[in-house]
């Protein structure tokens, strides 16, 4: 039998159902990682388990996304996470010490293991041949108590890499064309595998940054295959002895096929405001440039940034343009440090940011007014990068970089400069001092965890009533993000303090609507969403399920929903449901009430279709269900803690 690698992995992790595209499947996780966005409440939830220690070989807990702000609130959570990471045997990422996502793949990420990230980017660590996958904080929690987390079981399509890259086109330019082959659409429940005569020209950065973005096409991850590329990345990390050898077998059957030529391949952008916006660059040559970020955990490795200062060394930034430039790792910083880059990037006119996320979630240099931003980051959806009429236009280094040089987006072909060739060094810089391994188990019991104002108390959930009674709080349109839900920037800082937080939902959209939804929640009405195409798009922030919990939002019901949303709206007792008939969505307005009576019944008997009643209007629609049965249970006992808690006994 010829296997995907894919399969390979799947099968050796394989805890509850059988390898069927499709099904659902329970796997073990052999790692975790979480952020400071997601990992506070992560690790609140694994605390409410009563669990002991992680049952993962190896948890580590970042510092990265909400670093700077003023206030007591991140300290606060900083401080809970270290203490917590101390208690459970965690590893603890400083602040500073880089981007989640590019530390773990230069520091802990391994060949042929599993790994759950509470970020949707976690595929990342799917360029060292690792199955790699985003999730919300709550089954990153589970995962590291032990139990499987539940995916469904992959459709997987084979990207044919031929040829090798011209100059000037990077390996952002390569996911980018796969964008706009697979689109963000249609393509959840599937996982991209990387094979072909191309792949072997790639280094472990360039592949992380194909999977890395590879999020943006919602598949669950991608991956290469693990070969001399990965042995001499591993090995100049000082890892070589975690090296393994992996691939597809020659016959191994796929979903689907998509042929991608590197040597065809043509420096591209994504222009607003998505990633799936894809045009050459040579379309836009000539628009005025006011401000271009180079970094995020998609394009800062080391040769990125040392192709950057190559470029620039020596000129001067033009007055009209501010760059930024974000290392997304200490590892890299000091690299660049040491070998005088970074001079040369301060010499240009760059900015230098913490090795955080920063820009790229909105917390640091937003554009001015109606702007136009060149970013290396994976997301450009409206208002993400803190200025609400901002375009933002993704690209590759060498693009963002071409950009800052001339004040205007250009071709970087035709820019009159030698393509600056930077190889992967043999030797990376390793200096793990702002890495906290765990302490000697017998330590452990006796760490206070530390808990600040800003530390609440994960809240609960009631089990879904036998009839669902409620009115629609908000109805909303197409592709609404999980930053159109859950706002990040300034109000991220709340993140450990739920009824805070739950002030914001939606605040873009509708700055009412917590407040509405609290009073009906208070008087014991069910709040409903009702929504577009691709809800829940963006991130994996489960806050954008947990706040809306809290506000006693029952039921979503959309046209379509993305994967990671839904998955986090079950895991807090909330309904994903779509429409039979997308027309319905017109038939609904705000403040309608609803009923689905015996909702209980048709959740825990298995119907996957059921009708919704609005009682003043006599309208009827009619909703899909597609759970599986330890879904339904979930959510009839008010989401996955209650659930796990439940069934521990
Ligand atoms: Fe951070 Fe942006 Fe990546 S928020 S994890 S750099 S997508």
């Amino acid at each position: 039998m010829d296997f995907t690698l894919t399969e390979k992995i799947l099968r050796d992790h394989l805890l509850d159902g059988s390898y069927e595209p499709g099904k659902e499947i329970g796997i073990r996780i052999d790692q975790t990682l979480t952020q400071d966005a997601t990992g506070t409440m992560a690790y609140l939830q694994f605390e409410s388990m009563g669990l002991s220690r992680i049952e993962t070989e190896l948890s580590v807990s970042y510092v990265d996304h909400n670093t700077v702000q003023v206030g007591f609130e991140n300290a606060d959570d900083h401080r809970y996470l270290q203490t917590i990471a101390e208690r459970y045997g965690i590893h603890f990422s400083r602040p500073g010490n880089g981007i989640c996502h590019q530390v773990h793949l230069e520091r802990f990420g391994r060949p042929g293991r599993t790994l759950l990230g509470s970020d949707s980017h976690t595929p990342t660590c799917g360029g060292l041949g690792m199955i790699a996958i985003g999730a919300g904080g709550l089954d990153v929690a589970v995962a590291m108590g032990g139990g499987a987390y539940y995916l469904t079981c992959p459709r997987v399509i084979r990207v044919n890499l031929e040829g090798e890259l011209p100059e000037w086109v990077t390996a952002k330019d390569v996911i980018l064309k796969v964008l706009s082959e697979l689109t963000t659409k249609g393509n959840v429940g599937c996982i991209c595998e990387y094979v072909g005569e191309g792949v072997q020209s790639l280094t472990v950065p360039e592949r992380a940054t194909i999977t890395n973005m590879g999020a943006e096409t919602g598949v669950t991850t991608s991956l290469f295959p693990s070969d001399e590329q990965t042995q001499k990345f591993l090995a100049a990390q000082d890892r070589g002895g975690q090296w393994a050898p992996l691939a597809a077998d020659d016959g191994a059957k796929y979903h689907r096929e998509l042929d991608v030529d590197l040597s065809d391949l043509v420096p591209l952008m994504a222009a607003p405001h998505s990633p799936g916006n894809i045009v050459p660059v040579s379309d836009l040559a000539g628009t005025p440039v006011d401000q271009v970020m180079i970094g995020s955990c998609t394009n800062s490795s080391f040769a990125d940034l040392m192709t950057v200062a190559e470029m620039v060394r020596g000129r001067r930034l033009p007055s009209s343009v501010s760059l930024g430039v974000a290392p997304g790792s200490r590892q890299v910083l000091m690299m660049i440090a040491e070998n005088g880059s970074l001079a040369d990037l301060i010499a240009f006119g760059a900015r230098i940011l913490e090795s955080a996320c920063g820009f790229c979630i909105g917390n640091s240099i937003s554009p001015k007014t109606d702007s136009i931003s060149i970013r290396t980051s994976n997301r450009n959806f409206k208002g993400r990068s803190g200025t609400a009429s901002a375009n933002v236009y993704l690209a590759s280094p060498v693009a963002a970089a071409a950009a800052a040089l001339r004040g205007e987006i250009v071709d970087p072909r035709d820019l009159e400069m030698e393509f600056p060739r930077v190889r992967m060094p043999d030797r990376f810089k390793v200096d793990d001092s702002m890495i906290i391994p765990p302490l000697p188990a017998a330590d452990r019991a006796k760490v206070s965890i530390y808990r600040g104002p800003n530390i609440g108390v994960p809240p609960t959930n009631d089990p879904m009533p036998e009839d669902l009674c409620g009115k629609i709080a908000i109805k909303v349109e197409d592709y609404i993000t999980t930053d159109h839900i859950m706002p990040a920037g300034s109000r991220l800082k709340y993140r450990s303090n739920v009824p805070k937080y739950s002030e914001f939902v939606f605040e873009p959209l509708d700055p009412e609507f917590s407040k509405r939804a609290a009073v009906r929640r208070d008087r014991g009405i069910a709040n409903l969403i009702v929504a577009g195409v691709s809800y829940g798009q963006g991130s994996s922030r489960e806050h954008a399920a947990l706040c809306p919990m809290y506000l006693g939002v029952k039921a979503v019901m959309a046209k379509s929903m993305e994967r990671i949303h839904a998955a986090n709206l079950v895991n807090f007792g909330i309904i994903p449901f779509t429409f039979v008939s997308e027309s319905d969505y017109d038939l609904l307005s705000r403040d309608d009430d609803l009923e689905i009576p015996g909702i209980r019944d048709a959740l825990e008997g298995g119907a996957e279709v059921v009708e919704a009643f609005d009682r003043t209007a006599e309208k009827k629609v009619i909703l899909k269900m597609v759970l599986s049965r330890r879904q339904r249970e979930m959510v009839a006992a008010g989401g996955l803690l209650p659930y796990t808690v439940r069934k521990r006994g």
